[in-house]
C-alpha cells in the first residue's frame, strides 16, 4: 500500500498521528493528515488544563474539532490524557488530599463521558512512575493521595465509557532492564490479577539517535500479560539513513508482536513537533517525506 495507514491496516494496526487544533487550517498540514494516518491524537485538546480550565466548568470544543475532523475522514482517535501530574489547571495544582481525589474522579466521568463510545482508547493514566532506580511511583499531587489513585483512575473512567480501551501511558520504559519498566510491569501484572480494568500499555517512545536494545522484549513481556501494547508517541531524533534505520527498527519490533496494535508518530513535519530542533518526524518541514517515511512504509 502506498500510504502509512493502509500499509499498516495490511497487518490489522493502525498509523496515527498527534494533531493539534490550531493547525487544521493548514492546507499542507491536513493534506498529509488526511491521506496518511487512521489514527488520531490530539496533542493537547484533551488535557487536563484545555478541558477543565475552572473546577467542574468543562471545554470540549478544541477536542471536539479534532474529533469531529477526524472521524469525518474515517479515522479513529485515541484519548490523551484523564489524569497527569503535568499540564493540569491552576485550580487542581493547588488541591490535595481527599477533595483532590474527588476532583479527579469527578474530572474522569465528565471527560470521559462527553467522549462515550466515540473513542478508540484513553491514555487513563501518564507517566505516573518516577525516573530513575526506584521503581516506584513519582511524587505528586495526585500521588499523595494514596497509592490507590491508579485503580480508582481506571475504575473510573470504564464506567464513564466501558467501550474505550484503558491505558497506561508512560515514558522510559521502552527498554526492558530499566527499573521504570520493571515497575510499570509489576503493576499491570498486579491489576490483571485483581480485575482492575486495564487494556492497553502506551510507550510513548520518545527517542534520541538510539533505539534499546531490547525494545522488542519489552512489547513482547506486557503483551504477554494479556494487555494490547500501543507505541503512542513516537519520535526519533537524527536524519538520513540513521534515523530511518532506527524508525525501521521500531516499526519492525511493533509488527513482530501480536499484542503491539498500532503506531503513533508525535506530530506530522519536524516544524510541527514538540522537539522541532532534532528534526524527529517523518515529514520535513515542507511536507515532503524524508527516508524516514520510506523506511517505515517498507518495515509495514
Ligand atoms: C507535549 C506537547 O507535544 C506540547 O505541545 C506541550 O507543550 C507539552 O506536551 N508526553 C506526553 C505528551 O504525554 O502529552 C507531551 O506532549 C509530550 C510528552
Amino acid at each position: 500500500a502506498s500510504t502509512l495507514g493502509a500499509s499498516a491496516a495490511q497487518s490489522g494496526r493502525y498509523f496515527g498521528t498527534a494533531v493539534a487544533a490550531g493547525r487544521l487550517g493548514d492546507g499542507t498540514y491536513v493534506g498529509i493528515l488526511n491521506r496518511e494516518f487512521s489514527m488520531v491524537t490530539a496533542e493537547n485538546e484533551m488535557k487536563m488544563d484545555a478541558t477543565e480550565p475552572n473546577p467542574n466548568q468543562f471545554t470540549f470544543g478544541n477536542g471536539d474539532r479534532i474529533l469531529n475532523q477526524a472521524r469525518s475522514q474515517g479515522k479513529r482517535v485515541r484519548g490523551h490524557t484523564l489524569a497527569w501530574h503535568g499540564q493540569q489547571p491552576g485550580w487542581m495544582q493547588r488541591m490535595e488530599g481527599p477533595s483532590l481525589r474527588s476532583a479527579l474522579v469527578n474530572h474522569i466521568t465528565k471527560v470521559a463521558g462527553h467522549y462515550r463510545g466515540q473513542l478508540y482508547a484513553w491514555d487513563v493514566v501518564n507517566e505516573a512512575f518516577a525516573d530513575g532506580g526506584s521503581g516506584g511511583r513519582r511524587d505528586s499531587n495526585l500521588q499523595r493521595t494514596g497509592n490507590d489513585w491508579i485503580e480508582v483512575a481506571f475504575r473510573t473512567a470504564r464506567a464513564a465509557d466501558p467501550g474505550a480501551k484503558l491505558c497506561y501511558n508512560d515514558y522510559n520504559i521502552d527498554s526492558w532492564s530499566a527499573a521504570k519498566t520493571q515497575g510499570v510491569y509489576r503493576m499491570v501484572k498486579d491489576f490483571k490479577a485483581r480485575g482492575v480494568p486495564i487494556d492497553c500499555v502506551g510507550l510513548q517512545s520518545h527517542f534520541g539517535t538510539g533505539i534499546p536494545g531490547d525494545y522488542q522484549t519489552t512489547i513482547q513481556r506486557f503483551g504477554e500479560l494479556g494487555v494490547d501494547v500501543q507505541i503512542t508517541e513516537l519520535d526519533i531524533a537524527g536524519s538520513g539513513t540513521q534515523q530511518a534505520e532506527n524508525y525501521r527498527r521500531v516499526t519492525q519490533a511493533c509488527l513482530s508482536v501480536a499484542r503491539c496494535g498500532g503506531i503513533t508518530v508525535w506530530g506530522i513535519r519536524d516544524t510541527d513537533s514538540w522537539r522541532a530542533r532534532e528534526t524527529p518526524l517523518l515529514f520535513d518541514g515542507a511536507g515532503n517525506k524524508k527516508a524516514a517515511y520510506n523506511s517505515v512504509l517498507n518495515a509495514l
